[in-house]
């Protein structure tokens, strides 16, 4: 049956970035389709009310704070599920920031480092610890949420959207490496969606008049409308995808 295909009973998922937006509607959505869930941002306040919410829909949260631009850290996230004896079935990569809107010109050093520790080298870093348990037991699925920022240029956006094309390939490439080993890599890219990261954007009125103007759908995005791109990508309903981009945007023209 398809709608089975579609379950994650039985499986736990880790979500980096489940404390607002994307990435807690990605955790409760996998929560209503019967994953457990590994909860992780750099806020345990927030993620313990996200916690909460997996557990009203009769799932396991396990909460785990991480800075994801810091390599020790993200040892220390590995460290903490390998003693509490949690395996991990689905990975998303959905942890990211954006703390600069700069021309090539003005963009300073500091900010493309922590835009590209974030955004690329903590999800190898996470990504490569992860998968070495998947390729052991010859099953998992990660799905990394990049944007279609990363597949188009973007002016004031040149290394977010740098960091996603980075992202984009890093995800062709495991997915090359890592099929023979049973585990599936693929990638989402949404457009504009309503959440904290996105503000900015929302609110720049011209910008944002421009965008909808572009956008067949004539408005932008919310987090759940995420969510079932993920769901489809993680389960067994999208057993054959492998190395691909789902793009939800849209059907946006940049
Ligand atoms: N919103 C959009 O229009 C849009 C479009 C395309 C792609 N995306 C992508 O969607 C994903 C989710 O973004 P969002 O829009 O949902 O943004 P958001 O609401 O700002 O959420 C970002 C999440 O990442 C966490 N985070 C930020 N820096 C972190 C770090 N150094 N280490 C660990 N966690 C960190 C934040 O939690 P803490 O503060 O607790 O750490 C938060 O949970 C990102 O990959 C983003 O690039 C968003």
């Amino acid at each position: 049956m398809l709608r089975e295909r579609f379950s994650l009973a039985g499986k736990t998922a880790l979500v980096t970035g489940a404390s607002r937006g994307i990435g807690r509607a990605i955790a409760l959505g996998f929560a209503e389709h019967g994953a457990d869930l590994v909860l992780s941002s750099r806020k345990r306040e927030a993620l313990e009310s996200v916690a909460k919410e997996v557990e009203a829909l009769g799932r396991q949260a396990h909460v785990a704070t991480v800075n994801m631009s810091d390599e020790a850290s993200i040892s220390a996230l590995v460290r903490g599920l390998e003693g509490a004896g949690l395996v991990i079935d689905v990975l998303v990569n959905n942890a990211a920031t954006n703390p600069v809107m700069a021309g090539v010109l003005d963009l300073g050093i500091a900010a493309w480092r922590k835009v590209f520790e974030t955004n690329v080298t903590g999800v190898f870093l996470l990504s490569q610890a992860i998968a070495r348990g998947m390729a052991s037991r010859g099953a998992g699925s990660i799905v990394n949420i990049a944007s279609n920022g990363g597949l188009h240029a973007t002016p004031a956006l040149a290394a977010y959207g740098a960091s996603k094309a980075a992202l984009i390939h890093l995800t062709k490439t495991m997915a090359m490496e890592l099929g023979p080993r049973g585990i599936r890599v693929n990638a989402i890219a949404p457009g504009l969606i309503e959440t904290h990261m996105a503000r900015a954007l929302l609110d720049h009125q011209a910008g944002y008049e421009a965008y909808l103007k572009r956008n067949p759908l004539r408005r932008h995005g919310q987090p759940d409308e995420i969510a079932g791109a993920a769901l489809l990508l993680a389960s067994d309903a999208g057993s054959y995808a492998n190395g691909e981009v789902l793009v939800v945007d849209g059907g946006a023209t940049l």
